[in-house]
C-alpha cells in the first residue's frame, strides 16, 4: 500500500528525523550527553571519560578507563603506507582536507567499531603530523588532550591543557549536527566507517557548519577598539551579511558551550593578561543581541580560547573533527544498529511530456 509522502521545512528545519539515545540540544540552550549535563562533564570528567560515555553509552569503570586510554594510545601509531599518504599531500593543503584524504584511504583492521575507534584514535597524530620538531613530552602519563596540545603547540603544560580539554569534551558531539547526519546518510547504505567518516569530514568543512571558528579569529584580530567591534557588527547586518561565529538551528535563546567557554576565557585571559580579544568579543554579542537576537555559537568563543592557548588558526577545524570523531563513533553504530537507508521523497517541478 502506498504510504502518502510529507512535506517538511526546508533544511528539515525543526524535523525530527529519527531516535537517538546519544545527546540532547533544546532551543533554551540545554545540551545533554547520554543524560549527563555536557558543561558538568567538561568541568569534571577527563576526555577519556566523556569520549567513552558516547561511544559506549556509560561511563567507564577505573579498569574500562585504563583500557580504553591505553587502546587510544596503541591506535594512534601511524602505520607506513599511511605516513606514504600523508607525505603525499601537499604540506599547505589544509589540515581539514588532509585528513579526509588520508582517513579516507589508509588501512585499517578488524571490524566495523574496532576501524571506526582506530580513525578516531589516530587524528591527533595526523593532525600533528610534521608539526615543526617537537620535544618529546617529559610526562610518562600524559592524558589523551595533554598529548594532543602538546604535538600541536610543543607546550606541556597540564593547566593550560586542563583548558584544552574542557573544549575537546564540548566538541565532542552534537546530535543530527550536518556532519554528523552525513555520516549517517552515508553509514544508511552500509557502505562502512571509513567512508561514513570521509562523508562527515567533508562535511564539516563548510562555514556555515565547522569552517566558522577561522573566520571569527580572522575578523576579531583586526579590531582595534570596542567602538571598531561594535561599527563591524553594524555594517555587516546592513549589508545583510552573516557574521561568522553566530546564530544555530536550535539555540535561540544561548549555546551552553559558547557561555561555558566565555567563562573559562574570564580566567584564561586573566593568566595570559590578554584582554582585548575578549572585550572586543562581548561587545559584538551584546550588539548583536541587541540588534537581531541571535546568540553567539560555540565557534565564536572557542576561536578566541584557541588563540590564547597559542594553538594556530589552521588546527581549530581539525581538533573539531577529532574530537567530533567519537560522536561519530557513536551515531555509526546507532545507525547500523537499527538501520533503514535514508533516501527522500522529492516534489518534481522540472518540464513534462517534452518531445525528442
Ligand atoms: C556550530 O548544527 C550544529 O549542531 C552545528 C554545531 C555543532 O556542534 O555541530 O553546533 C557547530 O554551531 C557552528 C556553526 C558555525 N557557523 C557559523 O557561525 C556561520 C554563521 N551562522 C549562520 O550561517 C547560521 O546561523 C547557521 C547556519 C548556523 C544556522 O542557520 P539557519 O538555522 O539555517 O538559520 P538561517 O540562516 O535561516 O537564519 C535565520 C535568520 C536569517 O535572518 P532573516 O533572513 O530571517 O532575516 O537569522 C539570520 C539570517 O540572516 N542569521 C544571521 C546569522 N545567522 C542567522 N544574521 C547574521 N549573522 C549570522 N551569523
Amino acid at each position: 500500500m502506498e504510504t502518502k509522502s510529507i512535506r517538511v521545512a526546508k533544511g528539515l528545519e525543526r524535523v525530527i528525523v529519527d531516535d537517538t539515545a546519544i545527546s540532547s540540544t533544546d532551543s533554551k540552550g540545554n545540551l545533554v550527553y547520554r543524560g549527563y549535563k555536557a558543561t558538568e562533564l567538561a568541568e569534571k570528567k577527563s576526555f577519556e571519560e566523556v569520549a567513552y560515555l558516547i561511544a559506549y553509552g556509560k561511563l567507564p569503570k577505573k579498569a574500562e578507563l585504563h583500557e580504553f586510554s591505553s587502546q587510544l594510545i596503541k591506535l594512534s601509531r601511524l602505520d607506513n603506507s599511511t605516513i606514504r599518504l600523508l607525505k603525499s599531500i601537499s604540506g599547505n593543503a589544509p589540515k581539514l582536507d588532509m585528513l579526509r584524504t588520508v582517513i579516507s584511504g589508509m588501512p585499517l583492521e578488524g571490524n566495523d567499531e574496532h576501524k571506526a575507534l582506530q580513525m578516531a584514535a589516530r587524528m591527533p597524530a595526523l593532525i600533528a603530523y610534521n608539526v615543526k620538531a617537537i620535544k618529546p613530552m617529559k610526562s610518562k602519563n600524559a592524558n589523551y588532550a595533554e598529548r594532543f596540545y602538546n604535538a600541536i603547540t610543543g607546550i606541556e603544560d597540564k593547566n593550560l591543557a586542563k583548558y584544552f580539554e574542557k573544549l575537546l569534551i564540548l566538541y565532542t558531539e552534537h546530535e543530527f549536527n550536518a556532519s554528523t547526519f552525513a555520516l549517517m546518510v552515508t553509514a544508511s547504505t552500509l557502505a562502512g566507517p571509513q567512508a561514513a567518516f570521509t562523508s562527515a569530514l567533508a562535511t564539516l568543512k563548510g562555514p556555515l557548519h565547522g569552517g566558522a571558528n577561522s573566520e571569527v579569529l580572522k575578523y576579531l584580530l583586526k579590531f582595534k577598539s570596542k567602538e571598531d567591534a561594535i561599527r563591524f557588527v553594524d555594517k555587516k547586518l546592513k549589508a545583510k551579511e552573516k557574521i561568522m561565529g553566530f546564530g544555530h538551528r536550535v539555540y535561540k535563546i544561548k549555546d551552553p558551550r559558547a557561555q561555558f567557554v566565555k567563562l573559562q576565557l574570564r580566567t584564561l585571559s586573566k593568566e595570559k593578561g590578554m584582554y582585548a580579544l575578549v572585550e572586543y568579543a562581548e561587545a559584538i554579542e551584546e550588539e548583536m543581541w541587541n540588534l537581531k537576537r541571535i546568540p553567539a555559537n560555540v565557534d565564536f568563543y572557542a576561536a578566541i580560547y584557541m588563540y590564547l592557548l597559542g594553538i594556530d588558526e589552521k588546527f581549530y577545524l581539525p581538533i573539531f573533527a577529532a574530537a567530533r570523531s567519537f560522536g561519530w563513533i557513536a551515531h555509526y553504530k546507532e545507525q547500523v544498529a537499527s538501520n533503514k537507508l535514508i533516501r527522500p521523497d522529492s516534489n518534481y517541478i522540472g518540464p513534462k511530456g517534452l518531445k525528442l
